[in-house]
This record gives structure tokens, C-alpha cells and sequence, in this order.
């Protein structure tokens, strides 16, 4: 697969996940996203179309399961099309045998700013809204601001909402209960007017390393990565890790995920178009990591179990 292209699914249509995640469950991975096939109007805002699913044996030969969280069309639904639905990311509660998907809920004016919550039974949905949640209710006037948001799981089914907050200007982790619909109220904020979003966070040799992009919307700037010895530890930001042309605006792309192939670290990547969205394409670049230092170089091409990794 080409690298900042649009990618086809194997009945040829572009795939619409964007600002998606990939999620590995019984050896079948599964590619969620935000589905933008419809008109982008002119001021960048694409009515919502759900999130599509898309599942693969080997990261390359996408299959299209279609729709799994639908918009709600009845009564002015906080979940319609005029809404924002973004960022989808989703994982699987071992206790109860759930799926649960949570992103980024917003209003046209992105001043709603918080995180949905759907559950579905099976990795292919269908996905049933379970409502929004504030990152603080406590906080007033109105509870705490979430925007562009990850969700990190621990090995030990510990999950945590990592998201932009106070206007964007810093970033918030947050712990979710045992159910990952609700909150704990343990959080913690990082990046305290350094203004990051679109965070993906990975743990590697007992380290942990979150990447971001600075706030531009769909324009690209550049990438940074930050480094704790914990999740809700003290954070560093350090510098770009990318590298090769075009390294400064993040090869023109936005973070939205990472995954593991065998043991190397892949960053998803979404090239927003933003006067056409649902054309908007992807990557997907090995991580370089070594202890602290972490490079992200520009590779063509994404080949999966045959690719050299870029390395
Ligand atoms: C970006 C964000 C995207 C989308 C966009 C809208 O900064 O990462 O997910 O919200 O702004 O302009």
C-alpha cells in the first residue's frame, strides 16, 4: 500500500476509517474509523456517517463490515448527522466479553467536546450508543472539555482516555472503570500550554511514549513525542521524531493510531484533504525506538509481514 494515498478495500472502494485505530482480536485485525463518504461542505465540516469497520488477516487486503455505529436520525440526537463524531477507538473488555468504542462527540461548533461511549457484542457491531461522558462532571460550569482523544489499554485490562482538554491547551489521562464507560475520577494533566492533540500512546520496554500533533485542524504541522515511566507519571515532551522529506508537517499527516506487527511499532497517519474528506489517505510508518530516542522515517510503502519495516 502506498503510503499518503487513499487505500482500497477488496471490493475496490476507498477505505473510510480515518482517525481510526486497529484493534487485534483473535488474529483478525479489525480497522475502525470515521466514515466521511459524503460531500465535505466549504467550511470543512462532513455530516456524520457513522464509523466503519474493515477487517484483515494481514494488514493489507481490507474487507468491508460496513457501518458499525450508525448515526441516530430521530430527534435532534446528539449522534446525527449534523454532530461530530470522531477518533474512534476501540477495545475489548475481557470481563464481560464487550467491545467498546469510545471518540471524540462534538457539536458542528466543536463546543460540545466529549467522549462517546458505544458497546457491541462482537467486533463487528452493531455498536449501541451508550451516551457521553465528560472527562470531570465535578468541574464547573459544565464539566471539563474533551477533544481529539486515544484510549490505551494496559496488558493487564487497566484503560485509560488520553485527550486534549482546556481548549486544546493541555492534555488529560484519565482512568475508565471496569466497564471503559464510565470514569474513575483519577486523572492527570501533561503538556500543561503546549497545546497537542491527535495522541496515540505505546509502551515499549517499560517505557511509554505518546505522540501529537500541534493544532492546526486538518492543516499538518509538526509531530512530537513525549516520554514517561508511567501512564499517569511525569511526561516529557521531547522533540519531532520524524524524519526524511517533509519530516516538519509530519510527511503532511496526522497521528491517529499505533499497532504492533510481530515486534515492530507501526504510526497510522491520516492525510487530511480538507475540502474533500472522505479522499483523505493514510500510512503507515514503522516506529524506531531505541530507550529514549524515537524516529518515525518516511517509507513509500506499507507491506506488511513482507515490508523491511523501513528498517
Ligand atoms: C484536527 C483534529 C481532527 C479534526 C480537525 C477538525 O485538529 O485532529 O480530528 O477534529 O481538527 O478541524
Amino acid at each position: 500500500m502506498k503510503n499518503g494515498t487513499c487505500w482500497l478495500d477488496t471490493d475496490s472502494n476507498q477505505i473510510q476509517a480515518h482517525g481510526g485505530c486497529i484493534l487485534n482480536y483473535k488474529d483478525v485485525y479489525y480497522w475502525y474509523g470515521e466514515n466521511k463518504d459524503t460531500d465535505t461542505m466549504e467550511d470543512g465540516f462532513a455530516p456524520f456517517m457513522g464509523m466503519s469497520c474493515y477487517s484483515s488477516a494481514d494488514l493489507l487486503n481490507w474487507k468491508n463490515e460496513g457501518i458499525v455505529l450508525k448515526p441516530i436520525l430521530t430527534g435532534n440526537h446528539e449522534l446525527g448527522s449534523d454532530g461530530i463524531g470522531e477518533r474512534p477507538k476501540v477495545i475489548y473488555n475481557k470481563k464481560n466479553n464487550e467491545f467498546v468504542m469510545l471518540f471524540h462527540l462534538d457539536n458542528k461548533s466543536y463546543r460540545y467536546a466529549r467522549i462517546g461511549t458505544a458497546v457491541a457484542k462482537t467486533p463487528t457491531g452493531p455498536f449501541e450508543y451508550r451516551g457521553n461522558l465528560w472527562l470531570d462532571s465535578e468541574c464547573s460550569p459544565c464539566g471539563r472539555d474533551s477533544r481529539d482523544m486515544y484510549v490505551y489499554q494496559e496488558e493487564d485490562g487497566t484503560a485509560y482516555i488520553i485527550a486534549s482538554s482546556d481548549f486544546n491547551s493541555s492534555t488529560v489521562i484519565c482512568k475508565l472503570d471496569d466497564s471503559y464507560t464510565g470514569l474513575t475520577g483519577e486523572m492527570k494533566t501533561i503538556f500543561v500550554e503546549q497545546y497537542r492533540e491527535a495522541q496515540v500512546l505505546i509502551k515499549e520496554k517499560g517505557r511509554y511514549y505518546m505522540f501529537s500533533s500541534g493544532c492546526t485542524g486538518w492543516l499538518p504541522n509538526s509531530m512530537l513525542y513525549g516520554i514517561s515511566r508511567q501512564v499517569m507519571g511525569t511526561w516529557r515532551l521531547v522533540d519531532n521524531p520524524c524524519s526524511g522529506a517533509n519530516y516538519r508537517q509530519t510527511f503532511f499527516g496526522q497521528s491517529a493510531n499505533a499497532f504492533q506487527l510481530k515486534e515492530q511499532w507501526y504510526l497510522m497517519l491520516d492525510h487530511w484533504k480538507p475540502e474533500d474528506l472522505r479522499s483523505s489517505g493514510y500510512s503507515f510508518l514503522p516506529i524506531r525506538i531505541d530507550a529514549e530516542y524515537v524516529e518515525i522515517p518516511w517509507t513509500e510503502e506499507f507491506n506488511g509481514e513482507r515490508g523491511n519495516h523501513g528498517l
